[in-house]
């Protein structure tokens, strides 16, 4: 397996551990954000300033984001005309740090905030128009265990995870709904096809970014799409 992906969540996960000086407060997209003790910091990578750029909110429509974190794209997604946004987080501390940035930028009337495992604590009818998570991508070695809420912001062991966003997503969108993933190169790109596939899906790379980090790592950021796969069957081949 290739580890660059566990390499850099490793490193990505003990720079929020020992970074005794991370402040309480970060601005980004020109606007200020609180950061609690334990939840993803946008400031360490490029990906939610992307992610939330990037995203093609529904305008008057609902919105999930799964994995909220501090709670940006939910609030941006408030903010640019999304008509009811559910924000959810496996982390307890995101649940509250996305309910306080909620606060923070007057957004409470249509962002609800969750403590959820994936879809479970949504209603089964519960559908949205745009369903989204910045992923925990990176793939650790077989026999790892997230020991804490903020493993799971960087590893998904085996990606079971992936497995069931993208099993139990299309169960939670509108006739017209769009589901989409956050993603990287330094995922397992091989082993999300294969999820996909499986689920009669195919993946669309709607934007990316190519951003050197550091002298030793380049890597691309992706906002996939996994749509229905209306393709034709490649079959075995006709004639003897
Ligand atoms: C890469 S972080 C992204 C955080 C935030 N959306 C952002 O862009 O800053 C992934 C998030 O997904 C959450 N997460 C991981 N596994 C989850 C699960 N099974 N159910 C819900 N949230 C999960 C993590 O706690 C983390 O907050």
């Amino acid at each position: 397996m290739d580890d660059t992906g566990y390499q850099r969540g490793d490193a990505l996960l003990r720079r929020h551990q020992e970074d005794g000086a991370r402040p309480a407060e970060f601005s980004l997209l020109g606007r200020e954000w609180d950061l609690l003790e334990g939840v993803f910091s946008p400031t360490y990578t490029p990906v939610t300033e992307l992610f939330s750029t990037w995203l093609p909110y529904p305008e008057g429509g609902s919105f999930l984001e799964m994995g909220s974190g501090a709670g940006v794209t939910a609030v941006v997604a408030a903010q640019s005309g999304c008509a009811a946004v559910t924000a959810v987080d496996i982390s307890a501390a995101a649940v509250d740090n996305t309910r306080r940035n909620v606060e923070r930028h007057g957004v409470g009337d249509r962002v609800r905030v969750l403590h959820s495992d994936l879809f479970s604590a949504l209603d089964p009818a519960d559908r949205f128009d745009l369903v989204f998570w910045n992923s925990n991508f990176a793939e650790p070695p077989a026999d790892f265990v997230n020991e804490t809420d903020l493993h799971h912001a960087f590893f998904d062991p085996s990606y079971d995870a992936h497995r069931r966003y993208v099993d139990e997503a299309r169960g939670h969108l509108t006739a017209d709904g769009r589901l989409m993933l956050g993603f990287s190169s330094i995922g397992n790109t091989a082993k999300l096809a294969a999820i996909t596939e499986r689920a009669g899906l195919e993946t669309v790379t709607v934007r990316s970014q190519t951003r050197r980090l550091d002298e030793h790592t380049e890597i691309e950021f992706q906002l996939l799409e996994l749509r229905q796969d209306l393709r034709p069957q490649r079959g075995p081949a006709a004639g003897g």
